[in-house]
């Protein structure tokens, strides 16, 4: 595990828990603090497989990806990436496909460096420091001219967006990002439920943001529908995480209620 080492950006505050490190570390990763690792374990005891969430999400990021690269997408927007932990979409599209090229993109510095670190050589792969609701220093960042906006992008937003709060209105910046994607272009969002039988994720969401850092917000089933606006969701639409095309075993949780944490769909632009 990782401690305040010389590659941590000045700018970083260690001391309050961030969800990209947190993430990390629920995923079994190294990159993670002291303050992440409580707010994980306080987690954990409420709520005993918050790791088989993570595990469950990435799942989904794979077959998602797979399906993506079977589409014929070749390039791809990952926003809200985190830590490069296991299974990235990089890995995932470039071993199906290896002229895949991908862009990165988190606001948590840490998770850049990390991915900066780890992804070095890689002259396939970019990783940008920006903010969703800046899209324009995305879509118009020396990063992103790594793709090409003439053919499709499969972008993906994996449990990230309950990260922007409804006053920033993320459907006006979803309508953004649709609009700048040509047709054929797919979206993949996964977004926590407001309609889950979980309690002690409720609990463990108020310590997060009891902790002082990043604020989490659960939505409906309409409200993360409307993220898609006029794409159209591919089969079988927008289901629970563990239930968009499971392919065995490990793609669920064994607790039926973890796989209903989050919905899961993947939306292609006419
Ligand atoms: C739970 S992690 C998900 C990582 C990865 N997408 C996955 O599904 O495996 C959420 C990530 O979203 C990032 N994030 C939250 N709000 C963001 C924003 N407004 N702009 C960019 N990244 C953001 C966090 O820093 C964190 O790394």
């Amino acid at each position: 595990m990782a401690d305040e080492k010389s590659w941590v950006p000045q700018s970083v505050d260690v001391s309050v828990p961030s969800a990209a490190r947190l993430y990390d570390y629920m995923l079994g990763g190294a990159h993670n603090f002291a303050v992440d690792r409580l707010a994980g374990d306080r987690m954990e005891a409420v709520m005993p497989h918050a790791r088989s969430a993570a595990r469950v999400n990435r799942a989904f990021l794979g077959r998602a990806v797979r399906f993506m690269v079977d589409q014929g997408i070749r390039q791809f927007l990952d926003i809200g990436s985190g830590i490069p932990t296991v299974a990235n979409v990089h890995e995932v599209a470039q071993e199906a496909a290896p002229e895949c090229r991908v862009v990165y993109v988190d606001r948590d510095p840490v998770a850049v460096a990390h991915s900066e670190l780890i992804l070095a050589g890689n002259d396939r792969v970019r990783v940008l420091q920006a903010d969703l609701r800046d899209p324009d220093s995305i879509l118009n960042s020396p990063e992103a001219r790594l793709l090409d906006f003439d053919q499709p992008i499969g972008v993906l937003m994996l449990l990230m967006l309950h990260w922007v709060p409804t006053e920033f209105d993320p459907w006006g910046l979803l309508k953004h990002y649709r609009e700048a994607l040509p047709s054929g272009s797919y979206l993949a969002i996964t977004h926590f439920a407001d309609d889950h039988d979980y309690e002690p994720v409720k609990i463990a969401a108020a310590n997060i943001n009891k902790a002082g850092g990043d604020q989490a917000v659960e939505r409906s089933r309409d409200e993360i529908a409307a993220f898609f606006g006029d794409f159209e969701l591919v089969e079988p639409g927008l289901v629970k995480f563990a239930e968009w095309r499971p392919s065995g075993p490990g793609d669920m949780s064994t607790d039926p209620a973890i796989n209903r944490l989050a919905y899961a769909g993947v939306a292609r632009k006419p």
